[in-house]
Parts: structure tokens; sequence; C-alpha cells
């Protein structure tokens, strides 16, 4: 390469990774700008049972949801009779659609009939929507999710929005419904007579990666982060299964263009759907609800069933 080629390919890479740290700084200086709204809102009283949204019902109608069935190789992991079906949901904001408690109910009557062998859901329970209503309490929302009741369990994680809402309280309506919520902790379930660990990240530590890294290796494991940016932190040589929302799938996607933005530093290349590195597979969904406004365009919200299968590994020769 000569000299001036490889002058450009650094001036390429300076002017590539200033225009990120640019775009980081902006989102960052927005979301700050969001919370301290959102904050407002989320601490006056939630007691909307029902999801209504009053004058702005004809703005928040959710679009149509779909049923996703993801099949995921996961090499090391045990050969299983059959499938392994994992339930997940996440971005629920329940309320910031119309009618959204009666919408809510209906999606995890459809989810339930799926027959998944565990529930895992990905963070975000409540609307901070900045306008138009549907405040709907924590409890209202667990006590719906309490009524899937697969054999393994369900386990949660919180989002952010829940965190600027209280942790605490919903992690509390959470459990009194029955979930296990997984904050920075690790639980075990037992399928076919393998040990599976299901480990669940904090919103705040979902870039830390000792709690990633410490948690028992070996065993097949399931990794909830709430941001898709956590999966940077995982090892390419585990075969581990990490299942995240956020994103939205970016909310709104232009034809041709894809998702503009993530929220997160996730490459956008994360922002919806499978991803593989190594051995490890990334699931990130576009989630139920929606956040800053009420609107989706070009990616439906969306129930998720993944099928896991395990594949012998083959050791790389020398
Ligand atoms: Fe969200």
């Amino acid at each position: 390469m000569s000299r001036t080629r490889d002058n450009l390919v650094i001036h390429d890479g300076l002017w590539s990774l200033s225009c990120r740290m640019l775009l980081r700084t902006v989102r960052k200086a927005f979301s700050a700008l969001t919370t301290s709204f959102e904050r407002r809102v989320t601490a006056r009283p939630f007691s909307d049972s029902r999801g209504d949204k009053g004058w702005w019902t004809w703005l928040s109608r959710a679009p149509a949801h779909r049923v996703s069935r993801v099949r995921v190789e996961l090499a090391g992991w045990p050969r299983f009779s059959r499938p392994f079906r994992v339930l997940f949901l996440s971005d629920l904001h329940v309320g910031s659609h119309t009618r959204d408690v009666e919408r809510l109910t209906r999606i995890t009557t459809a989810a339930a009939e799926l027959q998944p062998d565990l529930m895992c859901l990905g963070g975000d329970y409540i609307n901070g929507l900045l306008f138009g209503g549907g405040r709907v309490p924590p409890e209202t929302t667990a006590a719906i999710l309490g009524r899937v009741k697969p054999p393994l369990g369900s386990f949660a994680i919180l989002g952010d929005h829940d965190e600027i809402y209280g942790g605490a309280s919903i992690a509390h309506a959470l459990r009194d419904a029955g979930l296990t919520v997984l904050l920075d902790e690790a639980a075990r379930i037992t399928f076919e007579g393998n040990e599976i660990t299901i480990l669940g990240v904090t919103p705040d530590r979902a870039r830390s990666p000792e709690l990633i890294r410490d948690a028992r290796m070996g065993l097949p494991r399931i990794v909830l982060a709430h941001d898709p940016a956590a999966f940077a932190l995982l090892p390419s040589d585990a075969a581990d299964l990490m299942l995240c929302g956020h994103t939205h799938g970016g909310q709104i996607q232009l034809p041709l263009l894809g998702p503009l933005v993530n929220m997160s530093d996730a490459p956008l290349a994360w922002t919806y759907g499978h991803v593989v590195k190594g051995y490890c597979h990334l699931y990130v969904t576009s989630g139920l609800g929606t956040s800053l406004i009420p609107l989706r365009l070009g990616i439906p919200p969306e129930i998720v069933l993944i099928e896991v299968h395990g594949v012998i590994r083959y050791q790389k020769s020398d």
C-alpha cells in the first residue's frame, strides 16, 4: 500500500471514529433530556388499570403483532429429544398503545398457546411516554404476565425505563405475581436432565464484563440483557444464547434504509433479529410497545418463540 493510500485509510478511519463519537454524544445528551422529562411523568401515580389513551386513542393504536419463530443451533449444548422452547417478550411499555391492558391479555394468551418450556422477559414494562395517559400500574402488568405458567418458570429482567419509574417496585410486583426477577443474578433450570443457567443483568450493569465472565462457564447458558450492547461482552467461544430488547427494532424503519437509530451503543446491525458471533447467538426482539412516540413503522411488534437445538461441537484441529 502506498503512503498516500495509507494516509487515506487513516483519514477515513479517523473520520468514521469522529462521526461515531459525535453521534454517541448527541444520543447521550438526548437520552439525558428525555430521562429527565420521563422522571417527572413517572413521579405521578400510575392508576389506569385499562391503559386508556383518552384524546390520544386515535394516534396510539398498536399495529398487529406477529409471532416470530427462531431456530437456534447451539454448538456444545445437549442434543435434546425435541427443541427447547423459550418464549421471549420484551419492551411491553404497557399503556403506550390504545387499550393496552386488553391487548397484553390477548398477547399473553396467544403466547401461552405456543406451549413454551420457559418464559423470558427483557424489561421495560412501563409506559413512560411523555404525553397521552395510559399510566398502567406495574401490578396490573405483572398479574397478566403471571398467568403464563410455563413448566420451567418465568424469568424477568428490568429495562432502563423501569429504572426511571422505580426498579424496586416493578421487581416487587413481578415477584408477587410468581415471576423470578434476576438482577445481576443467575438461576438454574433443568430440561431433560440437563442443567441450564439463566443469567440476568441489570440495565446499569449491562456493560459489566465481570458478571458475565464470572458466572459459571461450561454449562449451557441463556443471558438476559436489556440492551444488546452487552453482546460485545460475551466471549465468542462460549455457546451462549443472549436475548435482548431495548431497540424496538429501531421502532421506525424506512424502506431500503432500515433502522436509522437504535438508542444503544450496539452497532446498527444488532438492532433487530438473530446475530451470530463465533459460537454465541443473540436475538434482539422488536418488542411489543413503544417509547418517545406511540408509533411504529416498518417493524411490527412481536412475540418470539426461540427453538433451541443442541448440536455437536467439532474441535478445531491444529
Ligand atoms: Fe423499550
